[in-house]
């Protein structure tokens, strides 16, 4: 038997051991519930962010991100478990590096590969033989092969043998109570098999499911179907509002109905529009990709199309609903419910709200806003607060808009107080009849 134990099985014998140090570059919402669940797995964690804000907040044992408790990062930081740090150096002696960067669009709405091609450089710069490099950040089929193989390559460093290279798509879904990084199964793809085995080998610490897949590319479009399945259904369901609208059928009765089959059918709700930093976005660096090979994605254009236009009916249902009132859009005081992109979370970005906000602004409407997990944002350099849910501002208001149905609203005292309602999630369903008249995504039917 050979002496000579290969990189692939030192490796292997340091994740065992748990003698492995392991980074993880970027510590946004995918990168830190990460790099917590290393350090449970019994790893000493790196975290490198180019923030210092974020470096600093996090060594001080505090928490940004709100599906990450604060005593759990104060707890691994205190144990010198976890290390956060600005200075890329830290890479150097990690024996694997998982990538969460950002991966925006630009203003065309092509891929700004930027924070990409960064983190690959800084890794590049610190890589040395024996090292695993998993890419996370949902992108385009082809990045790993494409931006980071060849930047390792340059070092002299044979993908497979000496280093090893994968994809593996995040599926982080923010304030979901469910499904969390260690229970949703990790899909990864590596370029080789010896690539796809160490990477198995390292999430197989901390996550209970792993799922192999032949190639970075077939990872790469996994992430991108599962968003593009999404918004397609989202748009599908959108376009359903309007038909029912012009109906005068109540969508949401259709919906619940249609959910009762049980097989075959899968529930989505209609909306304002979409939001975070995957649905609205991912589907256009697959559709990117596809133009330069000639070939138009029509489903992710067509429900990109339907999604953003929703704003626009949002802020013409306010528009109509105050015109029954005998007012204008201009000078109305209208009180947005729910800012973040979804319930029950702190995240604006890419968010609806921003746009019915802007939208009712641009009409001449006195807006402010509640909500209950986002005290303040920024959004074109003016900084808004949220504003206290008090019977005044409810009765104050010309309309009251709901944009996004957090669970901490009392949606019974909002519609008692409130004169008009704008209900574009559905949330007062379970109300019982009120005061306030509720104009409904489709049709107000009379509830009581
Ligand atoms: N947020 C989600 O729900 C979610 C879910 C699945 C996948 N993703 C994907 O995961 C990736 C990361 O998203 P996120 O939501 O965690 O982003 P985020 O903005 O919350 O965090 C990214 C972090 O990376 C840091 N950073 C940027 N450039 C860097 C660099 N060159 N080196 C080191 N740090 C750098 C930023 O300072 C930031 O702290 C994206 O590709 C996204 O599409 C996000």
């Amino acid at each position: 038997m050979s002496a000579v134990v290969s990189l692939k099985e030192r490796l292997l014998g340091r994740l065992e051991d748990r003698s492995a140090v392991i980074s993880v570059i970027g510590l946004g919402y995918v990168g830190l519930p990460l790099a917590m669940e290393f350090c449970e797995a019994g790893f000493n964690v790196v975290g490198f962010d180019v923030s210092e804000r974020v470096v600093s907040l996090l060594s001080g044992g505090a928490s940004h991100i709100q599906d990450v408790p604060a005593e759990q990062v104060a707890r691994h930081v205190a144990a010198g478990r976890f290390r956060p740090s600005t200075d890329e150096k830290v890479l150097s002696t990690s024996d694997a590096i998982s990538i969460a960067v950002p991966t925006p669009l630009a203003k065309t709405r092509d891929p700004d590969m930027s924070y990409v091609i960064a983190a690959a450089e800084a890794v590049a710069r610190q890589v040395h033989p024996g090292m695993l490099i998993v890419l996370e950040s949902t992108t385009y089929p082809g990045t790993t092969r494409d931006v980071l193989q060849p930047r390792l390559e340059e070092k002299g460093l044979t993908i497979g043998t000496d280093v090893f290279l994968v994809f593996s798509p995040e599926r982080v879904d923010p304030g979901n109570p469910t499904w969390h990084t260690k229970n949703t199964p990790k899909v990864l793809g590596g370029i080789t098999a010896a690539c796809t085995a160490v990477a198995s080998a390292l999430y197989g610490t901390c996550i209970d499911t792993i799922v192999p897949v032949s190639s970075p590319e077939s990872a790469e479009l996994v992430k991108l179907l599962e968003n593009t399945f999404r918004s397609v259904n989202i748009g599908l369901v959108n376009e359903m509002g309007i038909v029912c609208d012009r109906l005068g059928v109540d969508v949401w009765e259709v919906i619940e109905a249609a959910a009762t089959k049980p097989f075959g059918f899968m529930k989505f709700t209609p909306g304002p529009g979409i939001g975070g930093h995957c649905i609205p976005l991912d589907p256009h660096y697959l559709a990117w990709k596809m133009r330069t090979l000639n070939y138009k994605t029509r489903f992710i254009d067509l429900a990109s199309e339907i999604n953003s236009a929703m704003p626009d009916l949002v802020v013409e249902k306010v528009a109509r609903a105050l015109n029954d009132d005998s007012k204008s859009v201009r000078g109305s005081r209208v009180l947005v419910i729910g800012v973040a992109y979804k319930k029950n979370i702190d995240d604006m970005r890419e968010s609806p709200a921003l746009d019915v906000i802007r939208l009712l602004e641009e009409r001449g409407a006195d807006v402010a806003y509640h909500d209950p997990h986002v005290p303040t944002y920024r959004d074109e350099g003016r900084e808004r607060k949220s504003v206290s849910l008090t019977d005044a501002e409810l009765s104050r208001a010309d309309a009251v808009v709901i944009v996004t149905d957090h669970s901490a609203i009392d949606y019974q005292r909002l519609s008692d107080r409130a004169s008009l309602v704008v209900d574009t999630r559905n949330a007062l369903a379970k109300t019982k009849t009120s005061r306030a008249r509720v104009v409904s995504l489709t049709p107000a039917v009379p509830r009581g």
